[in-house]
């Protein structure tokens, strides 16, 4: 598990001093993968040779994330609003969680990563839903790493469907008005039992959120970075977790 925190000591200590304390990792990472179209255009690459280098990414940044400690990583794969691209890019996007999942789902298994989707099945190709299925399914029982992929997922759609199920519960009686808290909202979000994400990423320098985990991140730190996403490598995770150590989290306190 402290590999990584050897190699990193070893290799970019020398060069920026990046230095993670083992005892204050973030347990939540999620990331808003950005700038894969960016990077494939300044490379003179049609956008989806971005999102496949992308992929590779995802790769990198779960083992990293694994070998430092976090325990739950949520990476923002396609939004509800990603419905508005062209059809062509959407079909390749859509094309992505099989592929990933059938080069990565066996090294995952062995890795105890557990797969978790937050986002609506409705909608979703089959041969997507199958393939993320599939994965939560042979890795249901593993104990490490949740590597949780943001699907389909909108955090406004997601706050309006839980008001919806919260209100058709007190009307049928099912649940008191009084008995509405902050926790039971958060366990009806999509998110459920995960942990609200102590560290939120965002590559490609826009500064913003896009529609990500917004209840959740009540208290997130937030690193943004220039990077595209797929350059984004383990020593940008180890650069924004060591940030994130230096911060101090008050939560309204002292
Ligand atoms: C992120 O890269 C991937 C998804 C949103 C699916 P983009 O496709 O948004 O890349 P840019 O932002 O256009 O460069
Ligand atoms: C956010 O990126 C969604 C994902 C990374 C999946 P977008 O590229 O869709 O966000 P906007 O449109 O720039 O806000
Ligand atoms: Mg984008």
């Amino acid at each position: 598990m402290f590999h990584l925190f050897k190699r990193t000591r070893s290799d970019l200590e020398r060069e920026e001093a990046f230095e993670l304390m083992p005892d204050n990792v973030p347990k939540h990472v999620a990331i808003i993968m950005d700038g894969n179209g960016r990077w494939a255009k300044g490379r003179g690459l049609p956008r989806i040779a971005g999102h496949h280098a992308g992929m590779k990414a995802v790769k990198r940044v779960t083992i990293a994330a694994d070998e430092i400690g976090v325990e739950v990583l949520t990476l923002y794969a396609f939004s509800t609003e990603n419905w508005k691209r062209p059809r062509d890019e959407v079909d390749f996007l859509m094309k992505l969680p099989q592929e990933f999942l059938s080069i990565e789902l066996d090294e995952l298994v062995e890795k105890n990563v557990r797969v978790r989707m937050t986002g609506w099945k409705e909608g979703l190709p089959a041969h997507t839903l199958e393939a993320v299925e599939k994965a939560i399914e042979r890795t249901k029982h593993n104990t490490g790493l949740i590597l949780n992929f943001a699907l389909n997922y909108g955090s406004r759609h997601e706050i309006v469907q839980t008001v919806r199920d919260i209100a058709s519960e007190v009307r049928q009686g099912e649940l008191k008005q009084e008995d509405i808290s902050e926790e039971l909202i958060s366990n009806r979000l999509l998110t459920g039992a995960l942990p609200d994400p102590d560290l939120i990423i965002r590559t490609s320098g826009e500064i913003r959120i896009s529609n990500f985990l917004l209840w959740q991140m009540a208290y997130s730190e937030l690193w943004f970075t220039d990077i595209y996403w797929p350059e984004f490598t383990e020593r940008h995770l180890v650069q924004a977790v060591c940030e994130y150590q230096r911060r101090a989290r008050r939560y309204g306190g002292l």
